[in-house]
C-alpha cells in the first residue's frame, strides 16, 4: 500500500491510521513527497499561504497545455491562487449558497432512472451534472449534452488520462465554451444561479466561462463517488436503510470520502505543524485520513449517521473550500433516495473502484445479471 494506492483500495482506513501515528506530516521518500494525514496538519497545510494548488513551473500540466482545456483549467478558480481563485469565488460563492434546495430535489425526481446497470452509471454520473447545468439555465436536452461534454473534459484533470482521452477532452472545453457563449448570450434564459453569479462577477467573458464549466467538471466525479459510497455503506450495514437520507450521507461523506487526497506545492520554504518544508516540495493532503483521526471526531473508525459534532475534511478547507458543498449533499441524498425508490437492490451490486490518484469511486454491475 501507499498514500497514492490506498484511494482505491478496499480498506486504506487502518493504513491511514499508520501513517497517523508515525506523525501527522511524514516524507515518503519513495513517492518523493509529504504526506499530510493527521486532522492537524492537514488543517496547517490547506492554511498555510505558501502552500500553492499548483507548482509554480507548471501552472497547466504539459500534457494540455497548449489547448482549449489547458485555457480553461489556467483559469479555474480551483487551480490558482490570488486574484485569479479570489475573483471568481467572490461571485460563484455567494450565488451557489443562494440556490433554492426545493428546485434541485426536483430536477433530481424528474430525471428518469432505470433500475439497471446503465440507470445506476447515469444516476451516479450523468444526474448531477444534469442538474447543475439545468440550474445554470440549460435545458434538459441542453443540459444532457453539457453532462456528456464534461465526462470528456474532465479527463483532463487526471494524469492517469491517456493522448486519445486528452483529444476528447480539448474538443470537449471547445463545444462546453460554445455552449455557454451562447447560453450568456440570451439574457432572457438566464436562471437564478447563472444571473447571481453575473451580477457579482468582475472578470472577462473566458474566465466566467472558464468557472462556470469548472462548476460542471467539479460536480461530476465527486458526486459519483459520494453516491456511490453512499450504496456501498448501505450495502455494508442494511439497518442503515432507515435512518433518513441525508443524515446517512452527512455520516458517509466523512467516513468514505469520493475526495480522499489533494495535493499541494510548497513555494517557499516553511514551517508547516512544526516541519520544515523546502520550496519546491509537494505535500499530498489526505482529506480521508484526517477525517478518521480521533482527535477530530470521537470513535472515528463507527459510522454513526447522528454523530453529534461531525467534522470532516472531505470538503477541503481554508481558501479552497469546497462552495458547492451544500449543493453537492442536497443532490447526492436525492439522488440516492430516488435510486433506492426505483427498487435497485443494493445486495445484488458487484462493484471495483474507477482508476484515479484521488477518487473513490464505485463502478457498479449487478450480480448475475
Ligand atoms: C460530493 C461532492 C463534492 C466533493 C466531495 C467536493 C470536494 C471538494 C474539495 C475537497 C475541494 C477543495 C480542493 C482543494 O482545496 O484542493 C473542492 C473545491 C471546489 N468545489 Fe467541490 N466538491 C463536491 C461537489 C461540488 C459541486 C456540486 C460544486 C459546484 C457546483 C463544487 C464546486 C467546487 C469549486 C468551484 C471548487 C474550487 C474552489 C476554490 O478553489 O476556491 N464542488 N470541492
Amino acid at each position: 500500500m501507499d498514500p497514492i494506492i490506498a484511494a482505491t483500495h478496499a480498506d486504506p482506513y487502518r493504513y491511514y491510521a499508520k501513517l497517523r501515528s508515525a506523525g501527522g506530516l511524514t516524507f515518503d521518500p519513495e513517492l518523493k513527497l509529504w504526506v499530510a494525514s493527521s486532522a492537524r496538519a492537514v488543517c496547517a497545510v490547506l492554511a498555510h499561504t505558501d502552500c500553492r494548488v499548483r507548482p509554480a513551473q507548471e501552472p497547466v500540466p504539459k500534457a494540455i497545455a497548449r489547448g482549449t482545456a489547458g485555457k480553461v483549467f489556467s483559469q479555474l478558480m480551483r487551480m490558482n491562487d490570488g486574484e485569479h481563485q479570489r475573483c471568481p469565488r467572490s461571485a460563484f460563492e455567494p450565488a451557489l449558497g443562494l440556490i433554492d434546495l426545493d428546485d434541485v430535489g426536483a430536477q433530481v425526481s424528474a430525471r428518469l432512472i432505470t433500475a439497471d446497470a446503465d440507470g445506476l452509471y447515469n444516476a451516479m454520473f450523468r444526474g448531477p451534472v444534469c442538474v447543475v447545468a439545468a440550474l445554470l439555465g440549460f435545458t434538459p436536452a441542453q443540459a444532457r449534452t453539457i453532462s456528456e461534454l464534461t465526462a470528456d473534459f474532465a479527463a483532463c484533470l487526471s494524469p492517469l488520462s491517456n493522448e486519445l482521452q486528452l483529444a476528447a477532452s480539448d474538443v470537449a472545453a471547445q463545444k462546453l465554451h460554445g455552449q455557454f457563449t451562447e447560453l450568456l448570450a440570451e439574457p432572457d434564459v438566464h436562471s437564478a444561479l447563472l444571473a447571481g453569479i453575473m451580477q457579482r462577477f468582475e472578470g472577462d467573458a473566458d474566465t466566467l466561462i472558464a468557472n462556470l464549466i469548472g462548476l460542471c467538471s467539479q460536480t461530476f466525479e465527486a458526486c459519483a463517488g459520494l453516491i456511490g459510497n453512499a450504496l456501498l455503506a448501505l450495502r455494508r450495514q442494511p439497518e442503515l436503510g432507515a435512518a433518513p437520507t441525508g443524515a446517512l450521507l452527512a455520516e458517509v461523506q466523512r467516513f468514505d470520502p469520493s475526495v480522499q487526497n489533494t495535493r499541494r506545492f510548497v513555494a517557499a520554504a516553511c514551517d508547516i505543524d512544526g516541519v520544515r518544508v523546502e520550496a519546491g516540495a509537494v505535500i499530498l493532503v489526505l482529506l480521508a485520513a484526517a477525517n478518521r483521526d480521533p482527535a477530530l471526531n470521537e470513535d472515528p473508525d463507527q459510522f454513526i449517521w447522528d454523530r453529534p459534532n461531525r467534522r470532516s475534511f472531505s470538503f477541503g478547507s481554508g481558501r479552497h473550500q469546497c462552495p458547492g458543498q451544500t449543493l453537492a449533499m442536497s443532490i447526492a441524498s436525492a439522488t440516492v433516495r430516488e435510486i433506492l425508490n426505483h427498487g435497485i437492490e443494493v445486495d445484488r451490486l458487484s462493484w471495483h473502484y474507477r482508476p484515479s490518484l484521488n477518487g473513490r469511486i464505485p463502478l457498479f454491475s449487478f450480480v448475475g445479471g
